[in-house]
């Protein structure tokens, strides 16, 4: 047992953490915009199909390495790859773990600040009003002059409308913005330099019941709206909209079969590796702070429950039936289209001013997104300081500072190069945790060992998964994790090959500064990673653990 290490000081606190991980703005936006852009209800099965197949091996699998790792003095890949693979590549192989995290910090504590700037902003009401609109146009007209002073304020916001007018290449927010950002970076760091128990974990205690409880408050104000515009137009048509299963959609101007469209199939998976934070590094390096002993079957389940919990009943229970009441199904149709943050900043906050009391629910909604991504960026933060401490043997308050450096002067190209964030998000939201889970799968199911991991993960064990999940997790979990990657690959080439368009890989503008001046700022980071990996892992102290571990 690696002496030193913090532990998680109770389990209510370590369930708690883990689904402070896990539930973030996957929950509350990306998953009811991806559920309506792909079929509804039809969505829901690959959807389950993938939480079966895929979502719920890999978090036993990552819980169980980190919990082998941490017991062994490491808390992040390099290292419990280098324990569970003994081939010299492995530690640097592991740089993903390090990689994929802190890439989605630098950019999820921007949209974190933001939503702490809209809660501020809604209850001092000075978030836009809804205008007077003529009933008597057309619906889509009147969503989209509802809609527009709103659509209008996060351009300002964000800085996106001053940049129209002048350069493409940097964005120019307001110094408010700014001042919001440096907010959200001092409390990370006050609670990341407290450490794992008297930080993350009493963070969590706080955050999570209050998340539940502004989650439900507003479940409940939106399904008990009524019909406040016209005869049909309520929260439960629009919980029909959502979960009615449309099996035929249009999807690049030709009606296709909703379960036979690869994209539905990636869409979903997406999904699932995003809202359970898999692929990530980020679960190994909280389950690394359990003791060798402590259960991580039905402790696992419970955190994977209660994100299943926020998504598909709370998350699905919000944003969606809210529009659907006060713009109908065609309208919240095109809202949801326009993406998650369409659906977030600007229609929730229209639709709240036409309530009663609409801008402090505004601002519950906005704090309750900043609740789900405060305890999501301490978590993604982890895997790096756990590496610095773990590995150079860094006091935690320098760790923190450290990272902390790097991190700012990433955010940075964040909130002021345009395109930025979206490339950011595309190489570690998308592109990187499949590719993550497929290495770390084959690791501990192939080279590792398929019966030696299976026992790893039922040691201290208060439930015995079904033998059909070792199966899933040798053989079906890593041919999807495949499949998907060949369907993202695929789906590039068919893009590079027909001309392109105009966006590049990320769905970005192809040759847009922005964008390439970020790639080159993730590979400079990249290479950062890797020669800290090699450094770390050629110290004295390093040498002796890993071949103590072996014996
Ligand atoms: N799992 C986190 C989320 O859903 C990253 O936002």
């Amino acid at each position: 047992m690696a002496a030193g290490r913090e532990r998680w000081a109770s389990r209510i606190g370590l369930v708690l953490a883990m689904a402070g991980n896990a539930v973030g703005l996957g929950n509350f936006l990306r998953f009811p915009g991806q559920v309506a852009s792909n079929g509804g209800g039809a969505f829901m099965i690959p959807y389950f199909v993938c939480f079966l197949l895929m979502g719920i091996p890999l978090m036993w699998l990552e819980w169980g390495m980190g919990r082998y790792g941490g017991v062994r003095g490491h808390g992040s890949t390099p290292g419990m790859f280098q324990l569970m693979w003994r081939h010299p590549i492995a530690k640097y192989v592991g740089v993903l773990g390090l990689f994929i995290p802190t890439v989605i910090l630098f950019y999820y504590s921007c949209i974190a600040s933001w939503t702490l700037g809209y809660a501020v902003l809604s209850a001092t009401g000075h978030l836009p009003q809804v205008p007077e609109v003529e009933t008597q146009l057309p619906p889509e007209e009147v969503q989209r002059r509802v809609l527009q002073p709103f659509d209008d304020f996060l351009k300002d916001y964000v800085g996106q409308s001053k940049s129209r007018e002048g350069s493409v290449l940097l964005l120019q927010p307001p110094v408010l913005t700014y001042v919001f950002f440096w907010v959200v970076v001092a409390l990370n760091f006050w609670v990341l330099a407290r450490g794992v128990a008297r930080g993350i974990e009493v963070l969590a205690k706080i955050a999570m019941p209050l998340l539940f409880l502004l989650a439900i408050t507003l479940v409940v104000r939106v399904l008990t709206l009524g019909e406040p515009v016209a005869a049909g137009q309520s929260p439960w048509a629009g919980m029909n909209f959502i979960w009615e299963p449309k099996w035929w959609i249009e999807r690049d101007g030709e009606l296709r079969f909703v379960l036979l469209d690869p994209k539905t199939w990636l869409a979903a998976a997406g999904q699932i590796f995003f809202t359970l934070s898999l692929g990530m590094g980020a679960i190994q390096c909280y389950a690394s702070y359990l003791r060798e002993d402590d259960d991580v079957m039905l402790t696992g389940l419970s955190t994977t429950s209660a994100n299943e919990f926020c998504e598909v009943v709370l998350g699905s229970s919000i944003a969606i039936p809210a529009a659907v009441t006060f713009f109908g199904v065609v309208a919240t149709q095109e809202i949801a289209a326009r993406g998650t943050f369409y659906l977030g900043f600007t229609s929730m906050p229209a639709i709240f001013s036409y309530m009663h009391g609409g801008q402090y629910l505004a601002c519950l909604w906005f704090l309750l997104l900043f609740f789900a991504a405060f305890t999501s960026t301490v978590a993604m933060a982890q895997p790096l300081l756990a590496f610095l401490q773990d590995e150079f043997r860094i006091p935690r308050v320098n760790a923190v500072a450290f990272l902390t450096i790097i991190w700012v002067v990433f955010s940075h190209l964040c909130l002021f190069l345009n395109h930025a964030w979206q490339v950011m998000d595309y190489w570690s939201g998308t592109f990187g945790p499949p590719l993550m889970a497929l290495v770390e799968v084959v690791i501990m199911m192939w080279i590792f060992g398929g019966w030696r991991m299976w026992n790893e993960i039922h040691k201290g064990a208060e439930l015995r998964a079904p033998i059909f999940f070792y199966y899933a997790a040798r053989y079906v979990t890593p041919v999807i994790l495949l499949l998907i990657f060949a369907g993202m690959i695929y789906d590039q080439v068919r893009a590079l090959l027909s001309g392109g368009g105009e966006t590049g890989l990320e769905g970005m503008p192809a040759g847009s500064p922005g964008v390439w001046i970020t790639r080159v700022a993730l590979l400079i980071f990249l290479a950062g990673l890797l020669w800290l990996i090699g450094w770390a892992f050629s110290l004295d102290h390093h040498k002796e653990r890993i071949e103590g571990a072996a014996s």
